[in-house]
This record gives structure tokens, sequence and C-alpha cells, in this order.
């Protein structure tokens, strides 16, 4: 019902405005208006196209999403886009006779004015030809850092979204900002805005993730979990949450006392990133080779066995001394193990020695598989509840969510048609607002980590600092990583064969987009714009921190080829690999226990059936977190498969056509994946592209 007009804006004037609105037009959802636009004078060269909305009714809020404009007629001489075409499309000019440019918006006008402009990307220095375009991209900058404004949330963490929940967010309000944080705090924020509608999930989307939510409460109370008690016997335990599962989950349930699957899913599990060759055992894990020779056999030793490359380590050193929480009013308790693995002549990894904490001692004895069937046991239940801990905490939220959504607030403060912010831009759909629930819903004093997880929030907050201070580039970068842990050639490492072939596919995507945009190194180093994203994401993702080996300027081609593949990477893949698998791992509790009810054991004879029993989490406890994870394991509302980007928000031909081999690529690495899990009995499905999301968007 609003006053929209709009008017083209060229080298020559400006063209007198043009009415889109009733009673000549209906702006419904889903229309194209069709206008004929015209001007007593020639507009010369076409450089921007200019909407005002003004709301019929002032008291009436009467918001406007506008897509597109496309303009066809006369664009002024010649090919002014630079897309070496003379149609202004950027599509290699094979629309005939009829010159055309396409004017990307997709944002809601509210009210004033918007400026668009042409499509096709360009660096800022491809934008100083024209002083007006210079300037809408100037003023453009300035409205972008003025809406999306960085904000700290606890002190070490990277910094988030300075914004309100979304509209009918079903969450109270974030509790006051808190006091501390390293980089300096904005001198005199102005007011959050609240998140943009078109950054939060669709209603359909929310309405789809409150219905899976509500839907997952019942189950887990018709399963009799969240009652209260706790468990009498593992009978009990099987009866509340014995299928219907997944094929992996009814895996897990088959499985989760083999040595061999309890090695597995640190190569195919939901954390498939922590394990790393081991060749001289640190310090503080004294281990002998007498312990380990009835697990090694007669024909080798430990030595032997470390200098072939077949020993390797799972070190949760970073858990040591974390504050733990309680739950139904009882203490928690969390171990900081280290676990030897070694890999069996018949190519299974194996684990052969486990210490449940970081200081060896009397008190800390150290398990073998030799130890009788509880005593083993309970160590690797240990080992799977420290495992659940690092895994959430770090590898999940901090290394995806979490960096996710300061890759895409940089991205966001710079303007539409920077090459970066056009090539990012699918890739961070949906993450503010996860991100907002995450923080509301989860985090929140007494909401879900509180009452599922060992460490709470105190401990979360401490554990995600600590992995924040703790990060490296190198571990972001798939090949860097699987160097420097060495295991590069270790036997069934699926989460490794599948990620490298997902890192070249985006990297030769990603070479062929910067060289279109970036002919020599100079000019890397010479985009201010991109300097300044660069920099913020050092200075708000890692905190400054040279020591994480975070660049914090770019200067080279390969250099940002690499950075935007690690983005792209951390936001797609990555958090497919370590998020799709929660509840498939987590379904069957005692193999992934959110938290544990009693201190680790002191010594090897206390370890008994009951203690286990007791160890565990309560029916409570556990059905917050099989809730949860059936909801956030799988994309709800609308899937976004990795290479499904729309292709009008990268206009021009030789984008296009780098795309369309980026996507038969990642079907031809889907075809090998699938054909590959035929033959498992446990697949790995998590990193098949068709089902990798193009960002962090649950
Ligand atoms: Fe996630």
């Amino acid at each position: 019902m609003a006053a929209v007009t709009l008017s083209l804006v060229g080298t020559g004037g400006q063209s007198p405005p043009c009415h889109l609105d009733w009673p000549l037009h209906r702006l419904r959802a889903g229309t194209t208006v069709v206008v004929e636009v015209t001007s007593a004078q020639p507009l010369g060269t076409l450089l921007l196209v200019r909407l005002w909305k003004e709301p019929l009714v002032s008291l009436v809020p009467d918001r406007w999403f506008c897509a597109r404009v496309t303009v066809t007629g006369p664009l002024g001489d010649g090919d002014d886009d630079g897309d070496g075409d003379d149609d202004g499309d950027g599509d290699g000019g094979d629309d005939g006779d009829v010159p055309r440019a396409t004017f990307p918006c997709y944002r809601w006008l509210e009210s004033g004015c918007l400026e668009l402009r042409e499509g096709t990307a360009r660096t800022p220095r491809e934008a100083t030809w024209e002083p007006q375009l210079l300037q809408q991209r100037q003023e453009e900058r300035r409205e972008r850092e003025e809406a999306f404004q960085w904000e700290p949330y606890a002190p070490g963490w990277p910094w988030r979204l300075r914004a309100l929940p979304p509209a009918l967010c079903p969450w109270p309000p974030p509790p006051p900002p808190p006091s501390a944080a390293s980089p300096a705090s904005p001198a005199s924020p102005s007011p959050p805005r609240q998140l943009s509608p078109s950054l939060a999930y669709p209603l359909g989307h929310r309405a789809n993730i409150a219905a899976r939510t509500a839907a997952a409460q019942i189950r887990v109370r018709l399963r009799g979990l969240r009652c209260g008690g706790s468990w009498r016997s593992f009978e009990d335990i099987r009866e509340a949450l014995e299928g219907p599962g997944t094929p992996i989950s009814e895996y897990v349930l088959r499985h989760w006392q083999d040595d061999a699957f309890f090695g597995a899913q640190y190569l195919s599990g939901v954390n498939p990133v922590l394990l790393r060759r081991c060749s001289r055992l640190p310090p503080n894990f004294p281990v002998t080779p007498p312990m380990v020779a009835p697990s090694l056999g007669p024909a080798t030793c430990l030595r032997r066995e470390m200098e072939g490359g077949r020993i390797f380590l799972a070190d949760y050193a970073l858990l040591d001394g974390l504050p733990t929480g309680r739950v139904g009013g009882e203490p928690q308790f969390l171990a900081a193990p280290l676990c030897l693995l070694w890999i069996s002549p018949g190519q299974q990894l194996l684990p052969i020695a486990i210490q449940l904490s970081q200081r060896p001692g009397p008190e800390s004895p150290i398990f073998l598989p030799g130890d009788g069937p509880w005593g083993w046991a309970l160590a690797k239940l240990w080992v799977r509840g420290a495992h659940f801990t690092l895994h959430e905490a770090v590898t999940h939220l901090l290394h995806t969510h979490f960096l996710g959504e300061t890759f895409a607030l940089a991205t966001h403060r710079l303007p539409a048609c920077h090459p970066i912010h056009q090539l990012l831009l699918p890739h961070c759909r949906f993450t503010f607002h996860i991100n907002i629930l995450a923080r509301e819903a989860l985090l929140s004093p007494g909401a879900f980590i509180d009452q599922a997880t060992a460490v709470g929030r105190e401990g979360t907050l401490e554990l995600v600092a600590r992995g924040t201070a703790a990060l490296t580039y190198r571990e972001l970068c798939v090949p860097d990583d699987l160097e420097h842990r060495g295991v590069t050639d270790i036997p069934n490492y699926h989460y490794r064969d599948d990620a490298l072939e997902i890192w070249g596919a985006i990297e030769s995507l990603v070479e062929g987009i910067v060289a279109l945009y970036y002919p020599e190194d100079s000019d890397v180093a010479e985009d201010y714009e991109l300097q300044d994203w660069v920099g913020e994401i050092f200075t708000y993702a890692v905190l400054g921190n040279e020591k994480t080996g975070f660049p914090s300027k770019l200067c080279s081609r390969p250099e940002l080829v690499k950075f935007v593949t690690m983005i792209i990477f951390c936001c797609s893949a990555r958090h497919a690999a370590v998020n799709s698998g929660q509840y498939d791992y987590a379904a069957w509790m005692p193999n992934t226990p959110g938290t544990l009810g009693r201190p680790p054991p002191r010594r090897k004879e206390e370890a008994t059936a009951e203690l286990l029993l007791r160890t565990l989490p309560s029916p409570d406890a556990t059905g917050a977190l099989l809730a949860l994870l059936s909801v956030v394991s799988y994309e709800g509302g609308e899937p976004r498969p990795l290479g499904s980007r729309s292709e009008e928000l990268f206009s021009g031909a030789a984008p296009r056509r780098l795309l369309a081999s980026f996507r038969r690529r990642l079907a031809a690495i889907s075809h090998r994946i699938r054909q590959r899990n035929e033959g498992l009995a446990l697949p790995y499905p998590y990193l098949d592209p068709a089902c990798v999301q193009e960002s962090v968007a649950i």
C-alpha cells in the first residue's frame, strides 16, 4: 500500500520519478512490476537505480522487500559494465539486441531511499572511474557499518553481531552486555537493532523448528525420560533409548563397547579432527612398553610401532581444571584424559591405554584393555564424556558457529558489490539467527547447557575462551591440519578423504573468482576494503592474537585464496562434519554422555557395573540432550546444499562458468562418497556434498 517511486541515475542526469505503487500497480509478494521510464534528456551511462518508499499512513509500518530491478533499454555508449559484453547483464551478451542490466537489492525497504548499483562485482579500485559510484559505495559502507556492529559476548570469546533477537523470538531478551572483553568497545554505539527479517529464519522455517522441538520433547517424555529419578539397570536404559533410531544410531547401540568402534569414532565420528600421531609420549602420560605389550602382541613393541607411525594420541588437556556445574542439584564431573591408540595389522584403530587426568600418579592410574570389563568400560566412558564436551564447545560451537558469525559480520560490512561479499554471502545465511538462538536458548543461566552438560554455562564460557586462545589458522585449513596432525596416511579415515576433495573443489572456485578480480598480487594488497575485512576478522575472531597464525592483512592472491577457502569450508563442510552426526552418535547415551555424575575412579578396583550405572547422566539430563540433538542435527525448512547458491548474486559469464564447474565437481564427489558408503558397515555420509549445507544455519 506504500508509495514507491523509482528513478534511473546516469552520467547525464536523473530521470523523473516513476510511480510503482497502487492504484497503478499492486506490490504483492512475488509480483513483477513493469514500468516504462522516460526522460526528456539522455541519461548517459546508467549508474544507479534509486528507490524511494514512503508509508501511505505514517503510523502503519509497511515493509517492502525488493529482490531486484532489471533495466532494459539504452545504456549509454558501448560496454560500460566492464564484463566484456555490451548488454550490461554480464552474461556474455546472448540476449539478442536488447541491452539489459540487473540491479540486485535483496533488502527490506522501510521508508526512505535505497540506491542500487549494477550487480557486477567490482573492487574499490575499479569503482573509482565514476565519482557518483564511488560516493554511493562509501555511503553504503557507512550504512552497513552502522547496521552491522561488533559487540563482545564474554571475555576471551569471538565478538558477535550487536542485535536484538528477531521479531517473534520465543526466547526472552538477552542478558545485559558483559563488562570485560579484549578489543576496545565502540565509544558510543547506537542502540542495537532487531535482526533484519532478511537475515532471520523465515516464518515457515521457525515453525518447522518449533514443531520438531515440541515433537522431540514429547518423544523423550514418552520414553520415560525427563521425569526425574535415576537408572536402575542397563535394561532400564535400553528400554528408554532403544529404537526407533537412525541406521547409524542402531550401529552405535550394537557396537558401543567395541574397541574398534571406539577408535573409529576418531576418524568418522562427530569430532574427526582431534587425533594426532604420537612419535613420543608426553611426559605426563607415562605408559610403559610392558603395559601395552598384551595389546600389541609378541611380534612388536611400543617403540617399533611409534617409529612405524602407528601410534596416535587423543589429548583432552584443554578441559583440565574447568569448573563443572550441577544437574538436578547434584554436582557433575569431567575428566581431562589422555588416550593412546594403535593401528593394528587388521587396519583397526584401537585404544590401548587411557589416563583420566593430566597429572599422573597413584590416584590417576593408566587403564588398559586387560583391566577387566568394568575398569576399561569406565575409562572409555570418561573419554567419551570429555569428547562430547570438547566437541560441542570448541570443535562445533567455536570453530564453526562463532567463527562463522565473525566471518559473516565482517562480510556484511563490505559493500554489496565487493567480489568477496558476493562470493561469501550464501555462506552467511541464517548464521546470526542460529547463534542468537544458541546464546539465548542454550547458554543463558539455567538453560539447556546448565540442565544437561557437565560444564554448564560457567564452564562453557571458560572453555570457549580457552579454545579461542588455543586456536590456530593451520587447524582450520584442511591440508595443513592433516599434515600437522600426522594423519595423512591413516587407513579408513573417511573425513580426511572427503574433506580434502571438498577443500580442493572450493579452492578451485575461489582461485577462479580471485583471478577475475585481482589480476596481480598488488591488486589484493591495495584493496583497502579487503584489508579492512581481514583486519576485522583478525581483531574480532581471534582477538588480535598473532600466535593463532591468522593473517591480519593479505598481500597476495594465494593468501587470499587460502583465507576465503578456509571460510567457505568452515561454514559449510566443517560444520556438516561436526554437526550432522550429533544425534546418530549420541542417541545411545552411554556412547556420548553429556555429563557424568560421579568422580573419575582413582583406583582400578573401584570400577564396577554399579559405579558405571551411577556415573551415567540422569534420565532428565539424557532427555534434555537428546531432544536438542534430534533437532539440531538436521537442517530444517529449506535446505541449501553447497553449490546451490543463486546465480543472480554473482552476475557475469565467467563466474557462472566457474560455478557450473564447481557443481560438476561436487556431484562427482557425491557420487564417489555414496558408492563408498554402500560397501561400509558404518557409512560416513556427513561430507556428501548433497547433504552439506552452504552455511552454519542450524
Ligand atoms: Fe551447528
